[in-house]
């Protein structure tokens, strides 16, 4: 048994890079083919072995409450057509895991969001996902990332290999090699360097086993870039604390197929991908982008 149990899911955000779509509706919920990105999200903490998941909210996000929830009037619906199939797809995501809900109230940074987990986690390691990272199911990481949790203690993230001109978009690891050869040790870390301060091209992507030690660091780290309260700063005291205070900070490298909801560009391209994949859309999809695709001009 891991003792990883839990998972936070910050969702406090405003989503202003899909305006208009998020006006009123959380971006979480914005569907990757049928299914809201926050789903996707939820099943892949779920697959790694967890059954515990806090989401931090804020206002406007009562629509990812509902989902997560019974739609009782559309299951009676639903089972009276006898149509099982749909009745199966509308009550899963409430079956998923054990649901809790946290308001973040100020939208001070993601380390500020992390540290409202606290009373909900208590002493124990857990997850931390973000919903704009969409790992494609077929290449799971969390599960790895928790393995090593379990073996090495402290906390673990994920690294991507980055070009270096994208550096500048995420939190950046200065790393040195383990035995292992998909684990780094972390020495360093910065949150979205100039990519000619980068000490690395490995980009945190959001996925991380933290140690609860992170509380307390975090109670004390002072805004950062951005003026934000940031995960990565405290992270950055973790990889320098000893492992008998809960420090020591690991990265795994991530080499799959990762999309970034939260860009408009890289969601079309997650709803391609995993939409040409399905038994039931797939075929006259890729049909269809065969014919497409030679009509369009550079
Ligand atoms: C956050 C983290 C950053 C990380 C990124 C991954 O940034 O602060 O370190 O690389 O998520 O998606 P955000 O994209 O929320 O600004």
């Amino acid at each position: 048994m891991s003792a990883v149990r839990k998972a936070v899911v910050p969702a406090a955000g405003l989503g202003t890079r899909f305006l208009p779509a998020t006006k009123a509706t959380p971006k979480e919920m914005l569907p990757v083919v049928d299914k809201p990105a926050i789903q996707y999200v939820v099943e892949e903490a779920v697959s790694a072995g967890i059954d515990d998941v806090l989401f931090i909210t804020g206002r406007n996000k009562r629509a990812l409450e509902d989902h997560f929830d019974r739609n009782l009037e559309l299951e009676t619906v639903l089972r009276s057509k006898g149509d099982e199939e749909r009745l199966a797809l509308a009550s899963e995501s409430a079956d998923l895991a054990r649901i809790h809900y946290v308001r973040q109230g100020d939208p001070l940074g993601l380390g500020h969001a992390v540290l409202m987990a606290e009373n909900h986690v208590g002493p124990e390691p857990f997850a931390v996902l973000l919903g704009d990272d969409l790992i494609d199911p077929r290449d799971p990481i969390l599960e790895r990332m928790v393995q090593v949790r379990d073996e090495h203690g402290g906390s673990v993230i994920c690294l991507m290999e980055v070009p270096r001109a994208a550096i500048s978009l995420y939190g950046c690891a200065a790393v040195s090699a383990t035995t292992q050869a998909d684990v780094l040790d972390v020495t360093d870390l910065v949150e979205k360097p100039d990519a000619a301060d980068a000490p690395s091209t490995f980009a945190i992507i959001g996925r991380y086993v933290l140690d609860p030690a992170v509380f307390g660091i975090l109670r004390e780290t002072r805004p950062g870039r951005g003026g934000e309260i940031q995960l990565t700063d405290a992270l950055r005291v973790l990889a320098t604390t000893p492992p008998s205070a809960g420090g020591g900070v690991r990265g795994v490298v991530f080499r799959g197929r990762r999309y970034d909801t939260g860009d408009r560009l890289s969601y079309l391209q997650a709803v391609i991908r995993l939409a040409v994949e399905r038994d039931d859309l797939g075929p006259e999809l890729r049909t269809w982008l065969r014919e497409f695709v030679p009509t369009l001009t550079p």
